[in-house]
């Protein structure tokens, strides 16, 4: 080559180099943009199909980021809903629950939402925190809940669902609150609930439930909280229930246990 090691041609080929380059990182960004632009249309379409938005759109701007009860990351996609006693009426469903795959927290409590909790409920896999408590929710709690990996709170208080506590809820290995009271579940508590080796607070009152506890309930040993009440649970009450709980809430009450309070409490 002419231009060998002189100079100037180094000068040139870094050039030529860095203008590849700034290229490939302007091309690349440009993609990126125009993937987060589609990403979160799709969400902004998803909340404006749900219909509940229609009243709260400040301004009457089209960034969905900015409406209420609405956070997003820096990206734009969304990271939280929360419209708690917003008055939402209409089926849970209306919810597109596959359009947002960034969401860790959603919280609906106190509203008169109908209708049952869709399987896609499990396609939010970041979600840390699902509160559908005080609704009208019917059907049962769909398995595929056993897929929200990183929920730390879930509650369904106060609603009308009725079947079997899925045994899928034990793969939540994050789980510090689960909270089922006051529906109409039935059938036993599954042996799986003994995998939450860090649930700090369980409530089943006002349910259905029945049968024996199982042994595996012994392996709580962060619960504060365990209610009961007010199910048809009976059989003797484990033993291994009050090794090394932290227990400061404990109620049984309206059950058929027919054994005495063990003395390890
Ligand atoms: C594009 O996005 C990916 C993943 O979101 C990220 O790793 C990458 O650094 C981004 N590229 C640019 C040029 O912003
Ligand atoms: C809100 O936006 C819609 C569509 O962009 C427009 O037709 C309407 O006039 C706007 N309303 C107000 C109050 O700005
Ligand atoms: C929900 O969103 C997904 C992904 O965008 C789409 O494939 C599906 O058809 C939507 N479902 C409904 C009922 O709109
Ligand atoms: C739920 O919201 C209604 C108003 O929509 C209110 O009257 C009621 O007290 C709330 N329930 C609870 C338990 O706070
Ligand atoms: C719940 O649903 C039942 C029957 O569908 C209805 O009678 C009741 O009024 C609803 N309650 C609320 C709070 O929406
Ligand atoms: C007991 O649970 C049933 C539902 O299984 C409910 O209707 C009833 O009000 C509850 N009773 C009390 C005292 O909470
Ligand atoms: C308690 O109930 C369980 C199962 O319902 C039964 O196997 C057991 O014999 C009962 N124990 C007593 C002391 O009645």
């Amino acid at each position: 080559m002419a231009c060998a090691f002189s100079n100037t041609c180094r000068a040139v080929i870094v050039f030529i180099w860095a203008a590849l380059t700034l290229l490939t990182v302007h091309v690349a960004s440009a993609t990126n943009i125009s993937i987060h632009v589609a990403a979160s249309e799709t969400e902004r379409q998803a909340l404006l199909n749900s219909g509940w938005w229609k009243d709260r759109i400040p301004h009457n701007t089209s960034d969905h980021c900015k409406w209420v009860g609405i956070i997003c990351d820096y990206e734009g996609s969304i990271i939280l809903i929360d419209l708690q006693e917003s008055n939402i009426k209409g089926e849970l469903g209306r919810l597109n629950f596959s359009c947002f795959p960034n969401l860790q927290y959603l919280d609906l409590w106190n509203n008169s939402l109908s209708g049952s909790i869709p399987s896609q409920i499990g396609s939010l896999s970041n979600l840390k925190y699902l509160g559908l408590d005080q609704n009208n929710l019917t059907g049962t709690i769909p398995k595929e809940i056993g897929s929200l990996r990183n929920l730390v709170g879930l509650d369904l208080n106060s609603n009308n669902l009725n079947g079997i506590i899925p045994k899928e809820i034990g793969s939540l290995r994050f789980l510090e609150v689960l909270e089922l009271s006051s529906n109409n579940l039935n059938g036993i508590i599954p042996k799986e609930i003994g995998n939450l080796r860090i649930l700090e607070d369980l409530s089943l009152d006002s349910n259905k439930l029945s049968g024996v506890l199982p042994q595996e309930i012994g392996n709580l040993k962060s619960l504060i909280s365990l209610s009961m009440t007010n199910n048809t649970l009976g059989g003797p009450i484990p033993s291994t229930m009050f090794r090394s709980m932290n227990l400061k809430h404990l109620s049984l009450g309206f059950n058929q246990f027919n054994s005495t309070i063990p003395r390890e409490i």
